[in-house]
């Protein structure tokens, strides 16, 4: 049976914080004494956004990840964000808030099986969005994210062959914008699989004028109805750039933050789901909470760590990541 301090180093035990601190000024007064950095990404709740020293979209954090000079990464993010932050930088303390914010779609390519996968196509090279775990990336020759797959996919020869996962849904739309002819993982993010086609028809109706603008983990048939596709940090400076005051917005609601904090006067709707829930937050990045932002840096618990061997071969294609996307200006 595990014990007391092995539950809390994991982060299952949880600590009551008092009432009357001042959790902004205390995690300021932390990140000092620790040399700590807080890395955010875009679907974290405003709160995080806010005291974040970084806040971006996967690529912009994972470049982050590889040149701080902290001792200490927290990563408000998901596990396999925090991952790839240790990969990058193992030598540094990597800390996830909620040990248990995890990713429907790194869930949907478990390794052993991605690796029978894998075998049935010796000839193809393994493209893998960085949403997965880093068992994965270790099997992979080049990681991506939303906002680099498709000048991964450009700067190979026409006639590699190519395996892309997990996603289908961004696979489908780097296939369509590249012309190549990818093999699919079978995988999904459950939050941009939510979006229903009928009422995103219905809202634009209300808003003739709206832009409707939506992330490439999304259905082809939400794609289709697209002004615009792309990463959230695409989606966020087309939304800065556009002249068009109201947007409706197929991602993950947390994005919205940033977008009415950059665009005073505009209006950005969260494209509706297709049942009455919130299904466009995603429950796993939605774990963090300034709360546990605040333990997790008093106390250096939940710690990410990936065994060595992994972190070996997962930098490989994380930093040809890197490469290729400096080459493209990205
Ligand atoms: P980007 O950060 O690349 O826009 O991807 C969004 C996402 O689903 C992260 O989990
Ligand atoms: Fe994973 Fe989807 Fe949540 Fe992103 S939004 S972390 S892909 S479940």
């Amino acid at each position: 049976m595990d014990t007391l301090e092995e539950l809390n180093r994991r982060g299952f035990v949880e600590e009551s914080i008092d009432p009357t601190l001042d959790l902004f000024d205390e995690i300021e007064k932390l990140k000092k004494e620790k040399n700590a950095i807080v890395l955010a990404h875009y679907y974290q709740e405003p709160d995080i956004q806010d005291i974040a020293d970084y806040i971006g979209d996967s690529l912009g954090l994972s470049q982050e990840a590889a040149k701080t000079e902290a001792d200490v990464i927290v990563f408000a993010g998901v596990h396999f964000m925090a991952e790839t932050a240790k990969i990058l930088s193992p030598e540094k303390t990597v800390l996830l808030p909620d040990v248990k914010a995890g990713c429907s779609l790194a869930d949907s390519c478990p390794p052993h099986l991605f690796k029978k996968f894998k075998e049935k196509y010796p000839d193809h090279l393994v493209i893998t969005y960085v949403n997965c775990t880093a068992e994965l990336k270790a099997m992979s020759d080049i990681v991506c994210t939303s906002t680099n797959a498709v000048q991964i996919v450009e700067s190979l020869p026409k006639e590699q062959k190519i395996i892309f996962g997990p996603d289908k849904n961004l696979g489908a739309w780097v296939a369509k914008k590249t012309g190549r002819d990818l093999v699919l993982w079978n995988g999904a993010c459950m939050v941009h699989e939510i979006f229903s086609r009928e009422k995103i028809t219905k809202l634009k109706e209300r808003h003739p004028n709206a832009k409707f603008i939506a992330h490439p983990e999304c259905e082809e048939a939400v794609l289709q109805m697209a002004d615009y596709i792309g990463s959230t940090t695409g989606l966020l400076n087309y939304s800065v750039k556009s002249d068009a005051m109201e947007f409706i917005v197929a991602t993950e609601s947390g994005i919205i933050h940033q977008m009415e904090k950059a665009n005073p006067g505009k209006t950005f709707i969260p494209a509706p789901p297709n049942n009455n829930c919130a299904c466009n937050d995603c429950p796993y990045m939605k774990r963090n909470t300034l709360e546990k932002l605040y333990l997790c840096l008093k106390n250096g618990t939940p710690e990410v760590t990936v065994p060595a061997d992994i972190i070996a071969a997962a930098r490989k294609p994380i930093e040809r990541m890197l490469e290729i996307s400096a080459s493209f200006g990205l």
